[in-house]
């Protein structure tokens, strides 16, 4: 991929939701899902965000996210298991992974190839694979949508296929102001604050592995609880933060960001996203669009390339050995 393919890549989101909500769930039988009582995600960085983001749609039952080495103590036949690694070689998933089987939990594996994916197929697995070719991070449409078919296929999520292909091909048109954003954040620290966790966390990591930069992500209401303490000393210099906003935010929540806005005032850059779309998971990805999107223009703002995370793989490579 190079840089420009990044941009091509994000923009050809209502074709990989179209051929996510196509790729083949195998040795899948939806009654063998009944029962569930709970969700363990297993996946690390661009592989365990679909893991919040299923989580912040699903508030029908408990989804834990498990991104370490050692499963949670509490998996059990009643759990369902959903073990994500794109490259399929990552230590903590498999490490996890191999933990989920032995507790018996029913589990759902995602990768593009790799240890996992051979796992998978040899024991007989439910699994999906995902199409090769790409980075994690950016093969999350792929990630998360063939998740919401899956979960659409076992009643735990209704999903409207034709009004969310929709909704992303109308999306693009927002591209400039994902430019603009970026332009506003060059050079400066970014602060995220929203009320939907994984929509600010994807926001900074993305911000992290594509444009290289520092950033940190805060929720409502919780932050009100602490963060805002920290606005009564001057901050640093040049810092910019970005509001997430949404159509359905509380009155508290809107109440909480006209304060800080007025105290933030002046003392560092204030800037906005819109979420767009009538629908829970129309609003998550309309963030999540721009926010990628923001990341990219702000890599190359920074003459970086969006696709490279040398530390990342020198680290793996490091625990390997
Ligand atoms: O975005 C990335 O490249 C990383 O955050 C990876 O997703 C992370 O290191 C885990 O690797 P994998 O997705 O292959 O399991």
């Amino acid at each position: 991929m190079t840089a420009e393919g990044m941009r091509e890549t994000i923009l050809a989101l209502p074709e990989h939701i179209q051929a996510a909500l196509a790729l083949p769930i195998r040795n899948f039988e939806p009654r063998t899902f009944t029962g569930i009582d709970k969700i363990a995600f297993l996946g690390m960085g661009g592989s365990g965000i679909a893991g919040n983001i299923i989580r912040d749609l699903l508030p029908s039952i408990p989804v834990f996210l498990n991104k370490g080495y050692a499963a949670p103590g509490f998996l059990d036949r009643k759990t369902l298991a959903i073990c994500i690694s794109y490259s399929g070689n990552t230590k903590e998933t498999l490490e996890a992974t191999h933990t989920a089987m032995k507790k018996n939990c029913r589990l759902l594996g995602l990768a593009s190839g790799g240890k996992m994916l051979e796992l998978l197929v040899e024991e007989g697995r439910p699994h999906i694979a995902l199409p090769p070719g790409h980075l994690p991070r950016t093969s999350l449409p792929f990630q998360l949508f063939s998740l919401l078919n899956f979960f659409d296929q076992i009643n735990l999520f209704p999903l409207d296929r034709e009004g969310i292909l929709a909704f992303a091909r109308a999306l693009l048109a927002r591209e400039p102001e994902a430019r603009a954003l970026a332009e506003k954040l060059k050079g400066k620290l970014v602060f995220i604050y929203g009320s939907t966790p994984s929509v600010g966390l994807r926001f900074k990591t993305q911000l992290n592995e594509n444009a290289k930069v520092h950033a940190k992500a805060e929720v409502f209401p919780e932050l009100n609880h602490n963060e805002v303490v920290a606005w009564q000393e001057q901050p640093p210099q040049g810092l910019a933060v970005v509001f997430l906003r949404e159509p359905d935010e509380r009155q508290e929540v809107r109440d909480s960001i006209s304060f800080l806005q007025e105290t933030i005032q002046g003392r560092a850059d204030l800037l906005e996203i819109q979420a767009s779309g009538q629908t829970r998971v129309e609003q998550v990805l309309s963030l999540i669009f721009l926010g990628d999107l923001a990341s990219y223009h702000l890599a190359l703002a920074r003459r970086v390339d969006p696709e490279k995370t040398e530390y990342i793989n020198t680290l793996k490579k490091i625990i390997r050995e």
